[in-house]
């Protein structure tokens, strides 16, 4: 059997019942395909569940609120699709008559769909003839073609192969045979050659190289630290809560004011004036709450967590796009970063002071 025809079988053999593998729905495949991005399938799975539930087509979250569609996110990370996919929501509506369109080319103009995203959406919901190149996809194709790293002489050489090889008459599932296989089978550590539908066509198997390619770089880098005080503002009974600016890293998302601490600073003294620089407003800083360690993506955060009083000053949002004085139990209603979901259970019932 052709390498292609052996991806296909081995797919139809095994792949695993995901949500979005059980329609056409364009909109439901471009919906997986923007969380499975930098997000592992597993927790995809009860994110996509509940999003279709609630935002079943392209119009649900064109009238969608921020808050809502941020909410049905919070959690899933790189909350910047979460802007993109209404952007494209919209362009959808107003230049395509509210149709996705099939073609790579016209998909390729939407915000936030770039190569892969068009291949896979085209091929998967249109059967286009179009090869998805993701990190799994790459891993798997270096070893067949042994090539020991991902530049661009080494896609090109990855791309030559697939436009050769992939299965013109079910191309989105040979794509995401790919993807499974590479996630499944070809797996970065121990991959389970002999399993492996396609070891026969493989270069680095049948050199017994497997562990050559690709060269992995060792991880030098450490991910930097930042301490972070925070201010639970109270008002009688209600917390002042922000909203971070758009643009920004967890743009979008509510969060308790604050901010880094400078060098020789107190913890109580940071807040007091980030809250004061970044909102106008004077508070005092009264008992800590708690401490949170979190690690972010490209950061590492404590927060130092304080209760304060609010004082005097009229509001202005210099840093953050919005502002709201919530009770408690509210929280469940604002998506926030993960972070200070471990302050709430330290909020919620207690005084102020
Ligand atoms: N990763 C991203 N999209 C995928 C899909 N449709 N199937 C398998 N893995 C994927």
């Amino acid at each position: 059997m052709n390498f292609s025809n052996t991806v296909l079988t081995w797919y139809n053999n095994n792949k695993e019942d995901f949500p979005w593998r059980m329609t056409k729905d364009p909109y439901k495949i471009w919906v997986s395909e923007i969380m499975l991005q930098q997000t592992q399938v597993q927790t995809v799975i009860p994110y996509y569940k509940k999003w279709i539930i609630k935002f079943p087509t392209i119009f649900d979250v064109a009238n969608a609120s921020d808050d809502i569609l941020f909410k049905y996110w919070e959690g899933l990370g790189y909350y910047n699709r979460v802007n993109n996919f209404r952007i494209a929501c919209n362009q959808i509506i107003k230049d395509h008559n509210g149709k996705i369109p099939k073609t790579v080319d016209q998909l390729i103009t939407l915000k936030g769909i770039g190569e892969y995203t068009s291949s896979a959406i085209s091929s998967i919901a249109f059967n286009q003839v179009n090869y998805v190149i993701d990190g799994n996809v790459k891993r798997v194709m270096a070893r067949v073609l042994r090539l020991k790293n991902f530049s661009k002489e080494s896609l090109n050489k990855m791309k030559i192969f697939l436009s050769a090889n992939i299965h013109k008459g079910s191309p989105g599932n040979f794509n995401q045979g790919m993807m499974d296989l590479g996630r499944d089978v070809c797996k970065p550590k121990n991959p389970m050659c002999s399993i492996c539908p396609i070891a026969s066509f493989c270069m680095a198997y049948i050199k017994n190289q497997i562990e050559k390619y690709p060269e992995v770089k060792k991880q030098t880098k450490r991910l930097p630290h930042y301490t972070i005080g925070v201010g639970i503002i109270w008002n009688e009974d209600k917390i002042l809560i922000t909203k971070r600016k758009k643009n920004a890293l967890l743009g979008g998302l509510w969060e308790f004011p604050g901010g880094k601490i400078l060098k020789n600073e107190s913890i109580k003294k940071c807040i007091k004036r980030e809250i004061f620089e970044e909102l106008s407003i004077d508070v005092d800083v009264l008992k800590f709450i708690t401490k949170v360690k979190h690690s972010y993506s490209h950061f590492k955060i404590t927060l130092h967590a304080h209760n304060c009083m609010y004082n005097t000053g009229k509001i202005v949002c210099k840093a953050s796009d919005d502002y709201k004085w919530i009770s408690p139990s509210q929280f469940n209603q604002f998506a926030f970063p993960k972070a200070n979901h471990h302050i709430f259970p330290h909020i919620i019932n207690q005084e102020a002071i």
